[in-house]
Formats: structure tokens, C-alpha cells, sequence
């Protein structure tokens, strides 16, 4: 661990980019850690990327895109710093993002796997990628999956202390090049209840969660083996079961949780009457608005059945991608 003076005049700065799960986190085995109840598989994107940016400062701060974070805000933050660092080392944290916020692509995941490759590089501790994973993980869960390239299996663990449970690449973006998901963005309201409050409330209520924990278990595997054989039909299907179970398994909690649409629902219904259902399939993360997942030989009929059925509503499609990784910082680039 460097002293406090040889970091003053240091920075760090890395980026990451959103995943999307095809095989759901949505419990928890242990809140302190965000340790998962189950196992889950997901893709990273290539396009929108969050860019983390680390100097020293007197006391924490993040800025995200210019503004100032409240307080309440620091503590997923502090605690992936805290892994790291020794009192009194405190450092102010900067936050660009081309991911659009609170449109369902877990935007917490992008930063807090940045957060952790940019802190390691800064704190001068050097961590292998399951390290990393693990690390990002304490910030929000789903960052786990955000540090491994392409295609990634969060592994549940089973250790107290979470050193077991981080992600590891299944396959990297070259392996699926066809590959393409394409989020429509209904709807840009904040969701109602977070994730970590609804996983909470599902563990604690849901006649269903007991057996979600124990389906995604049995699914993650099976979408890894759908990945290597790039079985696009098996995935397809198995991505859309996922999706509604961990839905209906919120459904199911008390108060319930729906974070679904009728007018998302209905558009899923009416793509299932226009086009192939193996060409194309859909998942939904804590929001409203669905990601689709195709191949790039049927993206142009499903960007035109989408055009038709959600005319002027933006989207952004994207293959598999890079995960996280150190940035050469900019000047410009200091908070
Ligand atoms: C629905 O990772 O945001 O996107 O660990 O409490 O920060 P915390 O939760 P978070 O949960 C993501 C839930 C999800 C499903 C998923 O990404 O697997």
C-alpha cells in the first residue's frame, strides 16, 4: 500500500461497459457483499461505455457527468475503495457515462467495475481478474459480470468472506460476432423500487423464490453450454423463460413488484405473431424496457417490426463486448 503522499499527485482512470443477463441475479445469500443466492450468465455491450476517473482529494466524492453525488449515495462506492485502501486516503471519483440512466441496462454495474479496476490501479494492488470481479461485485452485484470479457458466468461461491463468488469469461466477443441486442428505450422513468430493496423483499416474501433460486441454478450452466455451441434458438427460448420467472417471481412478492408494462407485454406479443420465434427473443432487467437479442441476418426485419410497433422510439444495438479495462487518463479527463 503506497503512503498518502506518493498518492497525491496520482490518478487512475478505467471503463466498462453494461452487461445484460440472460440468467438473473435477483437474490441475495448475503446483503453485506452482494453475494448471490444463485449463479448467472450474462453478455457485456460493445457500445456505451462508463469511464471512472480517480484522484486524490480531503474528503470522498463522486461526480457523475458533472454533478455532484449526495452523500447517501457514497457508501457502494466507499465500499469497493475500502477493500483497498488504509485511512486517511480519500479520493474524489468521476463519472462520465454514455449509458443511458434508468433505462433498465443496470448502468450501477458499468461504473462500480470500473470503479474497481480504476481503485486496484490507484491503490497500486495488483488483482487478476477474478480478483477484480469480486472487488466490483461489493459495489453493486451485477458488476461482477461487467469486468470479464464477452460473455461472462458469475459464479454464486459459497465462502463467507465472497472470495468465491465473481464472474469469469465463458467466451469472448469474437466467439458469437452475429450476435446483436438492441434495447428499446419505452420509457426513461427511474424504477419504483431498486434492486437491492426488491431483491430483498422477494427473498423475504415470494411463495416462488425458493424455486427461482434453485431454476436459476439449473439454468446457468445449460445457457454457458447454449453459448459455446452458439445455439441461438436454445438461448432464445431459455432467455425469455428467465426473463418472465424472475418476473413472475417478483410478481409474487408482498407488496408486489411489477416492473413490467402492459404496453412492453403487448409488444412482445405482437413481435411473437410477426416474426420467427427463434430468430429473436427478449429479457427485461429491473424496468420497463426490453433488450432484445437476435442474430445480425434477422436484425433488419426486427429493427423494421420495431419501427413499425414503437415508430420514433429510440434504440441502441449492440453486439458482445469488451469488459473493463484501464484507460491512458487525459488531463482532461481529471474531475
Ligand atoms: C435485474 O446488481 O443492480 O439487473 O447488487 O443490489 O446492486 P445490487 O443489485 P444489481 O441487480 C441487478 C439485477 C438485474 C438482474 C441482473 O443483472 O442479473
Amino acid at each position: 500500500m503506497p503512503s498518502r503522499s506518493m498518492l497525491s499527485s496520482r490518478s487512475a482512470v478505467a471503463s466498462a461497459p453494461p452487461n445484460i443477463a440472460l440468467v438473473k441475479y435477483w437474490g441475495k445469500r448475503d446483503e453485506s457483499g452482494n453475494l448471490p443466492a444463485a449463479d448467472s450468465v450474462s453478455i457485456c455491450l460493445d457500445g456505451p461505455r462508463t469511464k471512472v476517473t480517480m484522484v486524490p482529494s480531503d474528503a470522498d466524492e463522486v461526480i457523475w457527468n458533472s454533478e455532484r453525488l449526495a452523500e447517501p449515495l457514497l457508501p457502494p462506492y466507499q465500499r469497493v475503495l475500502d477493500a483497498l485502501r488504509r485511512p486517511p486516503h480519500r479520493v474524489r471519483i468521476g463519472v462520465t457515462t454514455s449509458v443511458p440512466v434508468a433505462a433498465g441496462l443496470a448502468g450501477s454495474a458499468a461504473v462500480m467495475a470500473a470503479l474497481a479496476v480504476a481503485a486496484a490501479d490507484y491503490f497500486e494492488v495488483a488483482l487478476g481478474d477474478p480478483a477484480l470481479s469480486a472487488l466490483a461485485r461489493c459495489g453493486s452485484g451485477s458488476a461482477a459480470r461487467s469486468v470479464p470479457a464477452g460473455f461472462a458466468y458469475w459464479h454464486r461461491g459459497a465462502l463467507a468472506d465472497g472470495s468465491d463468488s465473481f464472474a469469469t469469461s465463458i467466451a469472448g466477443p469474437e466467439h458469437w460476432p452475429e450476435l446483436r441486442l438492441v434495447a428499446l428505450f419505452l420509457d426513461r422513468e427511474r424504477k419504483l423500487v431498486s434492486s437491492t430493496v426488491g431483491m430483498r423483499r422477494t427473498a423475504a416474501t415470494s411463495p416462488l423464490y425458493r424455486r427461482w433460486v434453485e431454476a436459476c441454478n439449473e439454468a446457468a450452466p445449460r445457457m454457458r453450454d447454449y453459448i459455446l455451441a452458439r445455439d441461438f434458438a436454445a438461448l432464445a427460448a431459455a432467455t425469455r423463460e428467465q426473463a418472465m420467472h424472475m418476473h413472475a417471481t417478483c410478481l409474487t412478492t408482498q407488496p408486489p413488484i411489477l416492473y413490467l408494462s402492459r404496453r412492453a407485454v403487448a409488444l412482445l406479443e405482437t413481435l411473437d405473431t410477426a416474426l420467427p420465434t427463434d430468430s429473436w427473443s427478449a429479457t427485461f432487467d429491473a424496468g420497463t424496457n426490453p433488450i432484445f437479442l437476435t442474430l445480425s441476418q434477422h436484425l433488419p426485419d426486427l429493427v423494421a417490426a420495431l419501427e413499425e410497433l414503437a415508430p420514433g422510439i429510440e434504440r441502441l444495438v449492440a453486439r458482445p463486448g469488451k469488459g473493463a479495462a484501464l484507460e491512458a487518463g487525459q488531463p482532461g479527463d481529471t474531475p
